[in-house]
């Protein structure tokens, strides 16, 4: 017992969850966050009515209101802080759980007959169908099991009040997770049927993103950052910009403190190679980046999955600890523990989309008892109905005896559910809810009149948005040097092996020959290398989504600094393999030379990061996508005009010597190279060099070769120059682009994979389910 109290106070100091629990039962939850009565709906000054208050005056004015107190910084989220300046609305306390029940409440989020069905595709219903009439154990009834739509939620009706959790429990795939993704406005309008209201308001799309936080089942963070930092950079997302620095400093202290993240507040959150900090902790910090703008409604998406009942508890207790500061918290839950079902204020138990139960957790005894099935003293009452509904599950009329028991209850007994009607219209609950201070979200100055359109989309201009994803990235990628380190050795010995391949190549035939080679080889691996930029956005992607999904920043700020953040390794692996490479070949051009070569290369990896990332956006699978990088390279190999020139390609392939990335780069170093028209490749008998007649001793050849001369009137000696560099460009048909043309044309590509990232991201980022 005492071990369990010391855990406990890890959260808050002052008391044991029995003392808190007397807490409550004293002074009444309302002592706490105290919600407005119906006849003074706003802070002092607000227009009779708050008809014509917009939300974004209505963060202005509580925006100005926190100004005065500077100096307390550190407290200005503190609920209590707030409880001052509602005292005339305070209701009183003392009556404890009954009060809560009847008491006027700001929030309540009300769902009725939510339905939802998905089509099943043709093939798989026909042979389910058969499937399932041989298996009647399937517990479906007929209609059902041939049908072609399933089911997921059957007509789901409920109500979830600020101040309390709303727990939603049931059997794996019973529909848990697709409740609450219809509460939180993640499944398509057209495919849910039924109401979801916030105090008797239908929920705007808009303004339910910014009033609420969806926390998933997975964690999705950062590894090498701390918990502050994690929390900070969320911060910097979700919080306005007219917040100052400080201010949003404090409300990451506070949450830390909330969360009882204290002493993992310095400790990075780690992966399978780096430890970091403990499951419960990051579930916790998981939980706090969603939470940071302090919102009225929570979804939690099983928040305790995976976590030992230690930790498992720990979090409920935080998710009572964010209910009782003003919040609806509305999560789903496997099998709670008796502890955390004395946390949990109301429950929804499902059975395949159905409603068996739902009522307040001391309710359970009484319901089962009167469906004949009386929960055994000393058993979890959870863990009793859920097992159950599984046994009843397995019958073949499934569980639809307790489903209609629970209904004629619903009707005989409605007043539990109807006991806290909300008192205050939406927008005045609002109003009232962040003069406490809580949403802490992007507000606006807007003037119109309606409260979803005054809220801003992005709480930052994108500028801010590049500076802090670039800033976070760049944090998180200074904390892995050994990716850059791999990255750069791999340059380093390909360059290696090109230059001892490669060594000192000189001017004969041969040699101009084996430099069309190097070129073709180089820059195509310039290509090949970039492939590792693949897993960077596959790895970021579900943060990704998870922080588009509540607008945290735009895309277009998330695809420029992405290319920032990418941008100035490239140079270091541009000038380590331009220097491993050019000197040890020996190619032209000198310093100006060497200088270009080094811009082609920077521009090839700019181009083959920018195409590679934009697979990583179309492509959802690494393997998939490896295979994919390493065919398309390869055909842009073949295309580039070095296996095959571009005069002797087919019309109908053409097209691709033109989409080819190595096209580009390869014409630009041969150039470079060759572009110098003194420079001569092929001197007199060099000429019949690999011909039938390079086989002849050398006095033959001087005499073919006078002859040739006599014949065409020209004196051609051994030291006459036959091909130069020009000469071999034009054998290539290099003969479209200047170098220099090449290299913007490189660089443009760079920008349009990019451009298509953009795209592909505004596609297939789609967060609702359809
Ligand atoms: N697109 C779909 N097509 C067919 N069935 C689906 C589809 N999406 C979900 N389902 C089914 O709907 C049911 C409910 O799924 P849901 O994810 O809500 O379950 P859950 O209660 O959250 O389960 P768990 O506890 O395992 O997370 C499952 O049987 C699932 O297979
Ligand atoms: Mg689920």
């Amino acid at each position: 017992m005492s071990r369990f109290v010391d855990k406990i106070s890890f959260f808050d100091r002052r008391s044991s969850p029995m003392a808190e629990a007397e807490d409550i039962a004293r002074d009444g939850l309302l002592g706490y966050h105290s919600p407005p009565a119906a006849a003074s709906p706003a802070p002092s000054g607000a227009p009779a009515g708050g008809a014509s208050i917009t939300l974004g005056q209505l963060f202005k004015r509580v925006g100005d209101a926190h100004n005065g107190d500077s100096e307390e910084d550190s407290d200005a989220f503190s609920p209590r802080d707030h409880v001052l300046e509602l005292g005339a609305f305070s209701a009183g306390g003392g009556e404890g759980d009954h009060l809560l029940d009847s008491r006027p409440l700001p929030f309540v989020l009300a769902f009725s007959n939510l339905t939802y069905s998905v089509k099943r595709p043709k093939k798989m219903s026909l042979f389910r169908k058969n499937r399932l009439a041989m298996d009647p154990a399937a517990g479906l009834v007929p209609s059902e099991a041939y049908a072609r739509t399933k089911t997921l939620l059957n007509s789901i009706s409920g109500e979830a009040r600020e101040g309390e959790i709303f727990a939603v429990l049931g059997a794996s795939g019973s529909g848990k997770s697709t409740l609450i993704d219809a509460l939180a406005n993640r499944i398509a309008r057209e495919s849910l049927q039924g109401s979801c209201t916030l105090n008797g308001e239908k929920l705007d799309g808009r303004l339910l993103k910014v009033i609420s936080a969806y926390v998933m089942q997975d964690d999705l963070l950062y590894p090498m950052l701390t918990v502050e930092e994690t929390l900070m950079f969320s911060a910097e997302f979700r919080l306005p910009r007219s917040l100052s620095a400080s201010k949003k400093k404090s409300r990451v202290q506070a949450l830390i403190d909330q969360l009882g993240l204290r002493s993992a507040a310095k400790t990075i959150i780690g992966d399978e190679i780096h430890r970091g900090v403990s499951g419960g902790e990051r579930r916790r910090v998981s939980i706090g980046i969603d939470i940071i703008h302090d919102p009225i409604i929570l979804f939690l998406d099983e928040p305790t999955s995976g976590l030992d009942s230690t930790s498992a508890f720990m979090v409920v207790k935080v998710l009572q600890r964010i209910a009782h500061s003003g919040s609806i918290v509305i999560m789903s839950v496997h099998q709670p523990s008796y502890r955390i079902l004395c946390l949990l204020d109301r429950l929804l138990f499902l059975s395949r989309g159905q409603t068996v139960f739902s009522g307040p957790p001391d309710d359970l005894h009484r319901f089962f008892a009167e469906f004949g099935h009386p929960i055994p003293d000393n058993e979890n009452p959870t863990e009793f109905a859920l097992d159950l509904i599984r046994e009843l599950e397995g019958t073949p009329a499934g569980a639809s005896s307790l489903v209609e028991f629970n209904k004629s209850r619903q009707i005989t007994q409605p007043a539990a559910a109807a006991a806290g009607k909300p008192s205050l219209s939406l927008k005045d609950a609002i109003s009232a809810s962040i003069s406490r201070g809580k949403l802490v979200s992007g507000a606006t100055e807007g003037t119109t009149t309606s409260s979803a359109s005054s809220v801003q989309k992005h709480a930052n201009p994108f500028w801010i948005e590049i500076g802090v994803l670039t800033k976070r990235s760049f944090t998180n990628t200074k904390r892995m040097p050994e990716l850059f380190a791999i990255r750069l050795g791999a340059v380093l010995v390909t360059g290696f092996i090109l230059a001892t391949i490669f060594w000192r190549l000189d001017n004969s035939p041969k040699g101009a020959q084996e430099r069309l080679g190097f070129f073709a080889i180089a820059m195509s691996t310039m290509f090949y290398t970039c492939a590792d930029a693949l897993p960077v956005f596959l790895n970021e992607r579900s943060i990704f989504m998870r922080e588009t999904a509540y607008n945290a920043y735009r895309r277009s700020s998330y695809v420029l600094s992405h290319a920032i953040v990418g941008f100035p390794p490239l140079i270091i692996l541009s000038i380590a393999f331009a220097l491993t490479t050019y000197f040890a070949v020996g190619l032209a051009g000198g310093m100006q030379g060497f200088i270009f070569f080094v811009l082609i290369v920077l521009a090839s990896f700019w181009a083959g990061s920018g195409f590679v990332t934009f697979l990583s956006g179309v492509v959802t699978n690494v393997m998939l996508g490896y295979t994919v990088v390493v065919a398309i390279l390869a055909y842009f190999l073949l295309f580039s005009g070095f296996f095959i020139n571009r005069d002797r390609i087919h019309d109908y392939w053409i097209w691709f010597h033109y989409l080819s990335l190595v096209k580009y780069p390869y014409e630009a170093v041969m150039q470079n190279e060759f572009d110098d028209p003194h420079e001569c490749f092929v001197r007199g008998v060099q000429m019949f060099d690999n011909t039938p007649l390079g086989a002849l001793p050398e006095v033959i050849k001087v005499n073919v070769l006078k002859s040739i001369g006599q014949t065409l009137g020209v004196n051609i000696t051994s030291s006459t120059c036959i091909t130069t560099g020009t000469g071999i460009l034009k054998q290539q048909s290099i003969t479209q682009l200047s170098k220099w043309d090449c290299l913007w044309v490189t660089v443009a590509w760079g920008f349009w994979f990019r451009f298509l990232f953009y795209i592909s991201l505004l596609l297939g980022s789609r967060n609702k389910r359809r």
